[in-house]
Protein backbone atom coordinates (compact mmCIF):
# COMPACT_ATOMS: atom_id res chain seq x y z
CA UNK A 1 0.00 0.00 0.00
CA UNK A 2 1.36 3.28 -1.21
CA UNK A 3 0.83 6.03 1.04
CA UNK A 4 -0.14 9.33 -1.17
CA UNK A 5 1.72 12.53 1.23
CA UNK A 6 1.46 16.13 0.20
CA UNK A 7 5.08 16.77 1.37
CA UNK A 8 7.06 15.65 -1.87
CA UNK A 9 4.33 17.28 -3.89
CA UNK A 10 4.52 20.71 -2.19
CA UNK A 11 7.87 20.13 -2.12
CA UNK A 12 8.36 19.77 -5.55
CA UNK A 13 5.62 22.79 -6.46
CA UNK A 14 7.31 25.19 -3.88
CA UNK A 15 10.04 26.61 -6.61
CA UNK A 16 7.42 27.17 -9.42
CA UNK A 17 5.25 28.99 -7.20
CA UNK A 18 8.40 31.36 -5.61
CA UNK A 19 9.47 32.13 -9.39
CA UNK A 20 6.10 33.24 -10.17
CA UNK A 21 6.21 35.19 -7.06
CA UNK A 22 9.56 37.27 -7.93
CA UNK A 23 8.25 37.49 -11.30
CA UNK A 24 5.38 39.48 -10.09
CA UNK A 25 7.51 41.34 -7.44
CA UNK A 26 9.57 42.49 -10.06
CA UNK A 27 6.65 44.17 -12.06
CA UNK A 28 5.98 45.97 -8.81
CA UNK A 29 2.90 43.34 -7.51
CA UNK A 30 2.94 41.41 -4.05
CA UNK A 31 0.19 38.85 -4.89
CA UNK A 32 -2.05 39.83 -1.34
CA UNK A 33 -4.61 37.36 0.51
CA UNK A 34 -6.91 39.23 2.96
CA UNK A 35 -8.48 36.35 5.15
CA UNK A 36 -11.57 37.05 6.67
CA UNK A 37 -12.46 35.26 10.35
CA UNK A 38 -15.72 36.11 11.86
CA UNK A 39 -15.91 34.83 15.78
CA UNK A 40 -13.40 32.75 17.25
CA UNK A 41 -14.46 28.98 16.40
CA UNK A 42 -11.17 27.18 17.60
CA UNK A 43 -10.63 24.82 14.44
CA UNK A 44 -10.97 28.10 12.05
CA UNK A 45 -8.54 30.44 14.42
CA UNK A 46 -5.76 27.59 13.40
CA UNK A 47 -6.76 26.76 9.68
CA UNK A 48 -6.68 30.92 9.36
CA UNK A 49 -3.10 30.94 11.06
CA UNK A 50 -1.94 28.27 9.39
CA UNK A 51 -3.12 30.03 5.86
CA UNK A 52 -1.35 33.38 6.84
CA UNK A 53 1.88 31.62 7.87
CA UNK A 54 1.59 29.55 4.20
CA UNK A 55 1.46 32.30 2.59
CA UNK A 56 4.06 34.72 4.57
CA UNK A 57 6.43 31.94 4.07
CA UNK A 58 5.82 31.69 0.72
CA UNK A 59 6.41 35.68 -0.31
CA UNK A 60 2.79 36.47 -0.42
CA UNK A 61 1.31 39.72 1.36
CA UNK A 62 -1.09 38.07 3.79
CA UNK A 63 -3.43 39.44 6.60
CA UNK A 64 -6.14 37.87 8.49
CA UNK A 65 -8.72 40.33 9.53
CA UNK A 66 -9.94 39.37 12.89
CA UNK A 67 -14.14 40.76 13.60
CA UNK A 68 -16.14 39.49 16.00
CA UNK A 69 -18.86 37.14 16.09
CA UNK A 70 -21.77 39.72 16.89
CA UNK A 71 -20.49 41.63 13.63
CA UNK A 72 -23.77 42.27 11.40
CA UNK A 73 -24.28 41.19 7.62
CA UNK A 74 -24.34 44.96 6.74
CA UNK A 75 -20.79 45.20 8.48
CA UNK A 76 -19.36 41.95 6.62
CA UNK A 77 -20.76 43.14 3.61
CA UNK A 78 -19.27 46.48 3.25
CA UNK A 79 -15.69 45.47 4.29
CA UNK A 80 -15.63 42.90 1.61
CA UNK A 81 -17.47 45.76 -0.18
CA UNK A 82 -14.65 48.14 0.64
CA UNK A 83 -11.57 44.74 -0.09
CA UNK A 84 -13.27 44.03 -3.81
CA UNK A 85 -12.23 47.68 -4.71
CA UNK A 86 -8.80 47.60 -3.55
CA UNK A 87 -6.95 47.11 -6.25
CA UNK A 88 -3.84 45.41 -3.82
CA UNK A 89 -5.51 43.13 -2.86
CA UNK A 90 -5.69 40.24 -4.94
CA UNK A 91 -7.63 37.00 -3.10
CA UNK A 92 -10.44 37.01 -0.49
CA UNK A 93 -11.38 34.26 1.69
CA UNK A 94 -14.32 34.19 4.26
CA UNK A 95 -13.52 31.34 6.79
CA UNK A 96 -16.53 29.24 7.77
CA UNK A 97 -18.30 27.97 9.41
CA UNK A 98 -19.78 31.47 10.30
CA UNK A 99 -22.02 32.93 13.00
CA UNK A 100 -25.79 31.98 11.97
CA UNK A 101 -26.76 35.38 11.31
CA UNK A 102 -25.18 35.36 7.77
CA UNK A 103 -26.82 33.32 4.83
CA UNK A 104 -23.26 31.11 3.34
CA UNK A 105 -24.63 30.85 0.20
CA UNK A 106 -25.47 34.47 -0.21
CA UNK A 107 -21.85 35.34 1.36
CA UNK A 108 -20.11 33.49 -1.20
CA UNK A 109 -21.63 35.96 -3.63
CA UNK A 110 -19.91 38.85 -1.70
CA UNK A 111 -16.63 38.52 -2.81
CA UNK A 112 -16.12 39.37 -6.43
CA UNK A 113 -15.27 36.64 -8.72
CA UNK A 114 -12.12 37.52 -9.90
CA UNK A 115 -11.06 37.35 -6.41
CA UNK A 116 -12.87 34.36 -5.30
CA UNK A 117 -9.45 32.69 -4.66
CA UNK A 118 -11.65 29.79 -2.85
CA UNK A 119 -13.13 29.21 -5.76
CA UNK A 120 -16.80 28.92 -4.24
CA UNK A 121 -18.26 32.16 -6.37
CA UNK A 122 -21.21 30.74 -7.98
CA UNK A 123 -19.71 32.71 -10.92
CA UNK A 124 -16.23 30.41 -10.62
CA UNK A 125 -18.06 26.84 -10.02
CA UNK A 126 -20.25 27.94 -12.98
CA UNK A 127 -17.45 27.72 -14.92
CA UNK A 128 -16.15 24.57 -13.68
CA UNK A 129 -19.13 23.39 -14.51
CA UNK A 130 -18.82 24.30 -18.00
CA UNK A 131 -15.38 22.82 -18.50
CA UNK A 132 -14.02 26.25 -18.70
CA UNK A 133 -12.44 26.87 -15.23
CA UNK A 134 -10.77 30.12 -13.73
CA UNK A 135 -10.54 29.61 -9.88
CA UNK A 136 -10.90 25.77 -8.88
CA UNK A 137 -12.22 25.12 -5.15
CA UNK A 138 -9.17 24.54 -3.26
CA UNK A 139 -9.84 21.02 -1.66
CA UNK A 140 -10.99 19.76 -4.97
CA UNK A 141 -8.23 20.80 -6.47
CA UNK A 142 -5.52 19.99 -4.21
CA UNK A 143 -7.08 16.30 -4.30
CA UNK A 144 -6.63 16.07 -7.92
CA UNK A 145 -3.30 17.83 -8.13
CA UNK A 146 -1.73 15.44 -5.55
CA UNK A 147 -3.17 12.10 -7.81
CA UNK A 148 -1.59 13.58 -11.05
CA UNK A 149 2.00 14.26 -9.12
CA UNK A 150 1.70 10.61 -7.89
CA UNK A 151 1.08 9.70 -11.89
CA UNK A 152 -2.50 8.66 -11.77
CA UNK A 153 -4.29 9.30 -15.00
CA UNK A 154 -8.05 9.70 -14.05
CA UNK A 155 -8.78 9.87 -17.82
CA UNK A 156 -12.07 6.90 -18.60
CA UNK A 157 -11.49 5.88 -14.65
CA UNK A 158 -14.28 4.75 -12.56
CA UNK A 159 -14.73 7.72 -9.51
CA UNK A 160 -16.81 7.45 -6.58
CA UNK A 161 -16.91 10.56 -4.92
CA UNK A 162 -18.93 10.21 -1.49
CA UNK A 163 -20.26 13.76 0.04
CA UNK A 164 -22.01 16.84 -2.22
CA UNK A 165 -21.51 19.85 -0.33
CA UNK A 166 -21.04 22.98 -1.75
CA UNK A 167 -17.62 23.13 -0.28
CA UNK A 168 -16.26 19.82 -1.16
CA UNK A 169 -18.35 16.80 -2.95
CA UNK A 170 -19.87 19.04 -5.58
CA UNK A 171 -17.00 20.94 -7.46
CA UNK A 172 -15.01 17.66 -6.67
CA UNK A 173 -17.28 15.85 -9.22
CA UNK A 174 -17.65 18.33 -11.40
CA UNK A 175 -13.03 18.73 -11.27
CA UNK A 176 -13.42 14.81 -12.30
CA UNK A 177 -15.98 14.96 -15.13
CA UNK A 178 -13.02 18.22 -16.42
CA UNK A 179 -10.77 15.45 -16.16
CA UNK A 180 -12.46 13.03 -18.29
CA UNK A 181 -13.41 11.05 -15.36
CA UNK A 182 -16.75 8.67 -15.23
CA UNK A 183 -18.44 9.48 -12.33
CA UNK A 184 -20.57 7.70 -9.29
CA UNK A 185 -21.92 10.47 -6.77
CA UNK A 186 -22.86 9.30 -3.50
CA UNK A 187 -24.64 10.60 -0.79
CA UNK A 188 -26.38 10.29 2.00
CA UNK A 189 -29.71 9.03 0.35
CA UNK A 190 -28.06 7.02 -1.54
CA UNK A 191 -28.86 3.36 -1.70
CA UNK A 192 -26.35 0.69 -2.04
CA UNK A 193 -24.04 2.97 -1.85
CA UNK A 194 -21.22 0.09 -0.54
CA UNK A 195 -22.31 -1.59 -3.71
CA UNK A 196 -21.91 1.48 -6.21
CA UNK A 197 -18.08 2.49 -4.65
CA UNK A 198 -17.07 -1.03 -4.56
CA UNK A 199 -16.90 -0.39 -8.88
CA UNK A 200 -14.68 2.43 -8.51
CA UNK A 201 -10.99 2.85 -9.35
CA UNK A 202 -10.48 6.12 -6.75
CA UNK A 203 -13.04 6.32 -3.97
CA UNK A 204 -13.07 10.12 -2.50
CA UNK A 205 -14.80 10.74 0.67
CA UNK A 206 -15.63 13.72 1.78
CA UNK A 207 -18.69 13.03 4.30
CA UNK A 208 -17.83 14.27 7.51
CA UNK A 209 -18.00 11.00 9.94
CA UNK A 210 -14.64 9.65 11.39
CA UNK A 211 -13.50 6.48 10.44
CA UNK A 212 -17.09 5.80 8.47
CA UNK A 213 -15.51 4.29 5.56
CA UNK A 214 -14.26 0.87 5.79
CA UNK A 215 -13.09 -1.82 2.96
CA UNK A 216 -16.98 -3.04 2.57
CA UNK A 217 -17.05 0.48 0.28
CA UNK A 218 -13.62 -0.09 -1.41
CA UNK A 219 -12.74 -3.06 -4.11
CA UNK A 220 -8.91 -4.12 -3.47
CA UNK A 221 -6.72 -2.10 -4.67
CA UNK A 222 -8.69 0.95 -5.19
CA UNK A 223 -7.09 4.58 -4.55
CA UNK A 224 -8.58 6.41 -1.48
CA UNK A 225 -8.66 9.76 -1.26
CA UNK A 226 -9.92 10.79 2.43
CA UNK A 227 -10.75 14.09 2.95
CA UNK A 228 -12.20 13.95 6.37
CA UNK A 229 -10.35 15.86 9.11
CA UNK A 230 -11.62 15.44 13.14
CA UNK A 231 -9.50 16.28 15.95
CA UNK A 232 -9.95 13.83 18.87
CA UNK A 233 -9.85 14.61 22.44
CA UNK A 234 -6.65 13.76 22.80
CA UNK A 235 -5.56 16.09 19.90
CA UNK A 236 -5.26 13.28 17.60
CA UNK A 237 -6.20 14.00 13.79
CA UNK A 238 -8.08 11.27 11.65
CA UNK A 239 -10.15 11.16 8.75
CA UNK A 240 -13.40 9.89 7.29
CA UNK A 241 -11.94 6.46 6.37
CA UNK A 242 -11.01 3.79 8.89
CA UNK A 243 -7.82 3.90 8.13
CA UNK A 244 -6.53 0.66 9.97
CA UNK A 245 -9.24 -1.49 8.47
CA UNK A 246 -8.24 -0.44 4.73
CA UNK A 247 -5.11 -0.06 4.93
CA UNK A 248 -4.08 -3.67 3.39
CA UNK A 249 -7.07 -3.50 1.39
CA UNK A 250 -5.87 -0.38 -0.90
CA UNK A 251 -3.16 0.02 -3.27
CA UNK A 252 -3.20 3.79 -2.04
CA UNK A 253 -4.54 6.10 0.41
CA UNK A 254 -4.20 9.81 1.26
CA UNK A 255 -2.72 10.07 5.15
CA UNK A 256 -4.68 11.82 7.99
CA UNK A 257 -2.73 14.41 8.40
CA UNK A 258 -0.45 14.94 5.76
CA UNK A 259 -2.32 14.49 3.23
CA UNK A 260 -5.43 16.62 1.59
CA UNK A 261 -5.34 19.21 4.28
CA UNK A 262 -1.67 20.63 3.31
CA UNK A 263 -3.10 20.44 -0.38
CA UNK A 264 -6.17 22.45 0.33
CA UNK A 265 -3.76 25.55 1.68
CA UNK A 266 -1.41 24.88 -1.22
CA UNK A 267 -4.07 25.83 -3.27
CA UNK A 268 -5.28 29.03 -2.08
CA UNK A 269 -1.77 30.04 -2.43
CA UNK A 270 -1.87 28.99 -5.95
CA UNK A 271 -4.85 30.64 -6.72
CA UNK A 272 -3.45 34.12 -5.14
CA UNK A 273 -0.84 34.18 -7.29
CA UNK A 274 -2.93 33.15 -10.36
CA UNK A 275 -5.38 36.15 -9.54
CA UNK A 276 -2.43 38.90 -9.24
CA UNK A 277 -0.99 37.49 -12.43
CA UNK A 278 -4.57 37.91 -14.04
CA UNK A 279 -5.15 41.18 -12.98
CA UNK A 280 -1.56 42.50 -13.98
CA UNK A 281 -2.47 40.94 -17.40
CA UNK A 282 -3.77 43.32 -19.81
CA UNK A 283 -6.92 42.73 -21.08
N1 LIG B 1 -8.79 18.57 4.10
C1 LIG B 1 -9.37 19.77 3.95
O1 LIG B 1 -8.74 20.76 3.66
C2 LIG B 1 -10.85 19.83 4.10
C3 LIG B 1 -11.58 20.87 3.51
C4 LIG B 1 -12.97 20.86 3.63
C5 LIG B 1 -13.60 19.85 4.38
N2 LIG B 1 -12.84 18.89 4.98
C6 LIG B 1 -13.44 17.78 5.72
O2 LIG B 1 -14.14 16.97 4.79
C7 LIG B 1 -15.28 16.40 5.38
C8 LIG B 1 -16.51 16.78 4.57
O3 LIG B 1 -16.65 18.18 4.61
P1 LIG B 1 -17.90 18.92 3.94
O4 LIG B 1 -17.76 20.37 4.25
O5 LIG B 1 -18.04 18.48 2.54
O6 LIG B 1 -19.08 18.27 4.86
P2 LIG B 1 -20.65 18.50 4.85
O7 LIG B 1 -20.98 19.86 4.36
O8 LIG B 1 -21.12 18.07 6.18
O9 LIG B 1 -21.19 17.47 3.76
C9 LIG B 1 -21.15 16.09 3.98
C10 LIG B 1 -21.67 15.39 2.77
O10 LIG B 1 -21.55 14.00 3.00
C11 LIG B 1 -22.79 13.36 2.70
N3 LIG B 1 -22.96 12.23 3.60
C12 LIG B 1 -23.20 12.21 4.92
N4 LIG B 1 -23.29 10.95 5.37
C13 LIG B 1 -23.10 10.14 4.30
C14 LIG B 1 -23.08 8.75 4.13
N5 LIG B 1 -23.28 7.91 5.13
N6 LIG B 1 -22.85 8.27 2.88
C15 LIG B 1 -22.66 9.09 1.85
N7 LIG B 1 -22.66 10.44 1.95
C16 LIG B 1 -22.88 10.95 3.17
C17 LIG B 1 -23.86 14.42 2.94
O11 LIG B 1 -24.97 14.07 2.13
P3 LIG B 1 -26.31 14.95 2.01
O12 LIG B 1 -25.98 16.04 1.03
O13 LIG B 1 -27.31 13.99 1.50
O14 LIG B 1 -26.60 15.47 3.39
C18 LIG B 1 -23.14 15.68 2.45
O15 LIG B 1 -23.30 15.87 1.07
C19 LIG B 1 -15.29 16.91 6.81
O16 LIG B 1 -14.64 15.94 7.63
C20 LIG B 1 -14.45 18.17 6.76
O17 LIG B 1 -13.82 18.48 7.97
C21 LIG B 1 -11.49 18.88 4.84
Amino acid sequence: MKLLTAKPYLEAKKNSLETRIRNLKARGITPCLKVILVGEDPASMVYVEKKRTTASTLGLEAETLKLPSTLSVSELKTLVDHLNADPKVHGILIQRPLPPQFKENEVLEWVSAEKDVDGLHPMNLGRLAQGNPKFISCTPRGTIELLEFYGYSLKGKLCAVLGRSPIVGRPLSQLLLYKDATLIQVHSRTANAQELTRQADFVFVAIGKPKFVDRSYLKPGAVVIDVGIHRLPDGKLIGDVDFEDVKDHVSAITPVPGGVGPLTIDSLMENTILSAELAATPV
